[in-house]
């Protein structure tokens, strides 16, 4: 028998709350930021899952190859009962991991949003009778609430979605993933690796403007949720890569001056033409960081497993 549960970590005012914070804190600095998990609305997760088809954007289908290959490898390693998967979306990779963990008696998909994990449980329990899905709505960055289910655990943070925080941000969100893992439970993470900068610069830039039209989504998000009164396409996608960090930088341009109100902050927000907004960072990794930011935060990096070409990496890692 299927068994479906969803819980909210965060009550809806609390959700507000954190984008009001959020929007005010990063409209009203210098320069211009919006953290990346308000792109997931309905609409964004869909446009996510458009990106992962696109010619350009590798990251998926090479993270899926290493699923593929690793699996059993993985499977072996861990014998997990329980698979906890941070930033899960659609669970779409998470099905060959799911494929090759027979003792696996529940799967704890944890998301910001609600519309991916609804979809995700939906298809998953129409193929997999027996597994015990509890989807938590919450973020992964300010402590999660997990239900009590049989260990061994994996923890799977996939899509190198780690990427997306910043290092302090990364460095505290290890520090608490550690606190989840007991004695013969591991971490499972997707990170994307440096590579030559025209092909990461179009990943994020495609041709057919699907990444453009994500970027621009968190401007619609505060729009409905705030009140607030951004044209869209008053602003340019940017992407570009920084050398020095190692990271890709996802921005909104304005293309002219312009003033944005934003009622339910009582907030007017003034753009210069040409004035930036940064809504996402992708950092992009090599084996000595995944190592050294693993170490810092009391875990060991056990296995490590590419794709063929080298572009992205799986780590597994274990609570020292
Ligand atoms: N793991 C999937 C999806 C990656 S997209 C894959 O590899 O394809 C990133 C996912 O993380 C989205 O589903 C988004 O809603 C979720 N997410 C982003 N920031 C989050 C946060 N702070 N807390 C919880 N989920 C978050
Ligand atoms: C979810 N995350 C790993 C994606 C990335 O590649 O950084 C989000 C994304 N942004 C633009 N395209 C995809």
């Amino acid at each position: 028998m299927s068994r479906f549960l969803l819980t909210r970590t965060l009550p809806e005012h609390a959700t507000d709350a954190a984008l009001r914070a959020d929007v005010l804190h990063g409209l009203t600095r210098t320069p211009k930021t919006l953290p990346p998990k308000w792109f997931y609305d309905a609409r964004g997760s869909e446009l996510f899952e458009e990106i992962t088809t696109l010619p350009e954007y590798y990251p998926t289908r090479a993270e899926r190859e290493i699923l593929l290959a690793r699996a059993p490898e993985i499977a072996a390693a861990t014998g997990a009962r329980t698979l906890i998967e941070l930033g899960s979306g659609s669970s779409e990779k998470t099905r060959l991991l799911l494929d090759s963990l027979p003792e696996l008696a529940s799967y704890v998909p944890v998301d910001v949003s609600e519309s991916a994990l609804r979809g995700a449980a939906t298809s998953l329990l129409a193929d997999r009778p027996g597994l015990e899905v509890h989807a938590i709505v919450a973020d992964f960055t300010g402590g999660m609430v997990l239900p009590g289910t049989p260990g061994p655990r994996l923890v799977a943070f996939l899509g190198g979605t780690i990427g997306n925080l910043l290092p302090a941000e990364r460095a505290a969100f290890l520090a608490s993933v550690r606190g989840l893992l007991a004695p013969g439970d591991a971490l499972l993470l997707g990170t994307d690796l440096v590579k030559d900068e025209s092909v990461l610069v179009r990943a994020y830039d495609d041709a057919a403007g699907v990444t453009a039209a994500f970027n621009k989504n968190v401007l619609t998000v505060i729009n409905r949720e705030l009140g607030a009164d951004f044209a869209p396409d008053a602003f340019d996608h940017v992407a570009l890569w920084d050398a020095e960090n190692e990271w890709i930088e996802m921005r909104l341009r304005a293309r002219s001056a312009l003033t944005v109100k934003i009622p339910e902050l009582d907030l007017v927000v003034h753009f210069a033409p040409g004035e930036e907004v940064r809504t996402e960072v992708s950092a992009k990794f090599r084996q000595d960081r995944v190592r050294s930011e693993l170490a810092a935060a009391r875990m060991e990096l056990t296995h490590w497993w590419t794709d063929e070409a080298g572009r992205f990496a799986l780590t597994h890692a274990t609570a020292v």
